[in-house]
């Protein structure tokens, strides 16, 4: 049985794919500008923080529950508590996961765009190129011809192989490129502002901001963690594979950091404008250094297959949910939930100036969101779902399932855990819900 479903061949294998997944469009795009727009050194140390408190802990809750069933999320919790309403939870990340995938492969159809268009060093209006129709989908749609390639190798010829090679090779072009924007005029104004925290600029907006960003870049919340847990063997040790993962990918993060913000005081560019910072301000940069046309598809290679190991992963779990609950073809699914996914992307891809229609459906309220229908999808399922879905999981482990029955699982396979056990239960039990439900609240004003 086990077999039939596949398992990581090793500890590395499994690390690579877990930090692959948690390293992506979330660190090298989203955290950069969230950092510039929550002022910098202070959102750095509340980041740092939150995914100590709150992003390891609960990564560890997902990875137990995925090895102690060997299931997809829905198999999971269906597992541990047959017959309840607690599948929801699960199918809830199944849906997330298709809705993240549908987004987030238009943003990654954008980089594989931007290599070339760095390289001849033309058209980089970014208005303009957004707003191409046909180029969107088809950038989109190669995206995901490439990411269901990958998941039809399954588990251990397939996402783990590509990810052993891919991880490396984003940490040295990581590297490479700080190196060069170090060497840049005026780049330490940028580590300035970057490192060091003005902590009156914390405020509730931070903790929150730093919360969601956490939960999006460590891919928590949608039981893609348990998916890949229940990829693991008894003999595996999670809280240290959980540790690494984290670290790995706050590193990514801040070195991600280390390129941009240096990168953006040499030029007198304002740190906070948002979520155009890499796409507009980066090329137009690369454009006047010299070397530009070869450091600015390095620069975009790097976001491809960052997004690339992260895009693998959405669709995986999906594709594990069907597998093991409708017993059906794994290679015939890969091609159905990648083409479902498609089809869920195309008003996304449309949405930036292509079609009027997409570009102004509001359906969320203003202060939430922007009217286009990419934005209004990052908001419900890259932010709203995976929050709720975190509280849920969370009192599920804590409280359904039972914290003493998931800490035997952690046990076996790492003796330390026995040291913090009783932390890790406090956390899951009491900390994590009552930090996220008074997040959840304040996001929509209730204590205005
Ligand atoms: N963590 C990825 C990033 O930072 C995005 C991602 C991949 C994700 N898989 C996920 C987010 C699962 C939440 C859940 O870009």
């Amino acid at each position: 049985m086990e077999n039939q479903r596949g398992q990581w061949s090793s500890k590395f294998g499994f690390i690579m794919a877990g930090a692959g997944s948690a390293i992506g469009l979330g660190n090298v795009w989203r955290y950069p500008y969230i950092a510039g727009e929550n002022g910098g050194g202070a959102f750095v140390v509340v980041y740092i923080m939150v995914v100590l408190l709150m992003g390891l802990p609960y990564m560890i809750a997902e990875l137990a529950l995925g090895r102690a069933t060997q299931r997809n999320p829905v198999g999971a919790i269906i597992t541990i508590k047959p017959g309840s309403h607690w599948k929801w939870v699960g199918v809830l990340g199944v849906i997330t996961g298709l809705g993240i995938l549908s987004f987030y492969s238009v943003i990654a159809g954008w980089t594989l765009g931007y290599i070339y268009k760095t390289g001849v060093g033309t058209g980089l209006n970014f208005q303009e190129f957004v707003a191409n129709p046909l180029q969107s989908i088809l950038l989109f749609a190669a995206f995901m011809l490439i990411t269901a390639l990958i998941v039809y190798g399954g588990i251990e010829n397939g996402i783990e192989r590509w990810n052993k090679i891919l991880m490396p090779l984003l940490f040295l072009i990581l590297l490479g490129l700080i190196i060069y924007t170090f060497t840049l005029p005026g780049a330490m104004k940028g580590v300035r502002f970057y490192l060091y925290p003005d902590f009156s600029k914390i405020t509730g907006k931070t903790v929150l901001a730093a919360l969601g960003q956490a939960f999006f870049s460590l891919s928590l919340g949608m039981g893609l963690m348990i998916t890949y847990g229940s990829y693991l063997s008894k003999k595996d040790n999670m809280v240290v594979s959980a540790m690494s993962i984290s670290l790995l990918d706050t590193l990514a993060a801040f070195m991600a950091g280390l390129i941009i913000f240096p990168a953006l005081f040499s030029m007198g560019e304002n740190p906070a404008m948002g979520p155009a910072l890499v796409f507009i301000i980066l090329p137009k940069l690369f454009m006047q250094m010299p070397g530009g046309t070869i450091v600015g598809p390095f620069f975009f290679i790097l976001l491809a297959i960052a997004a690339l190991t992260s895009t693998i992963s959405l669709l995986e779990v999906p594709v594990a949910y069907l597998v093991d609950e409708k017993k059906m073809n794994r290679k015939k699914i890969v091609w159905l939930a990648a083409f479902i996914t498609f089809i869920l992307g195309i008003p996304s891809a449309l949405s930036q100036g292509a079609s009027p229609l997409f570009t102004n459906l509001r359906m969320l309220p203003a202060y939430l969101s922007s009217a286009d229908f990419l934005s209004q999808m990052s908001f419900l399922f890259g932010d709203f779902s995976l929050v709720i879905g975190g509280l849920l999981l969370s009192i599920f482990v804590g409280w359904v399932w039972k914290a003493n029955h998931a800490a035997d699982e952690i046990q076996q396979g790492s003796p330390v855990f026995i040291k913090l056990k009783k932390l890790w239960i406090f956390m899951i039990k009491y900390f994590l819900p009552v930090v996220i439900l008074i997040i959840l609240l304040n996001l929509f004003g209730i204590f205005n």
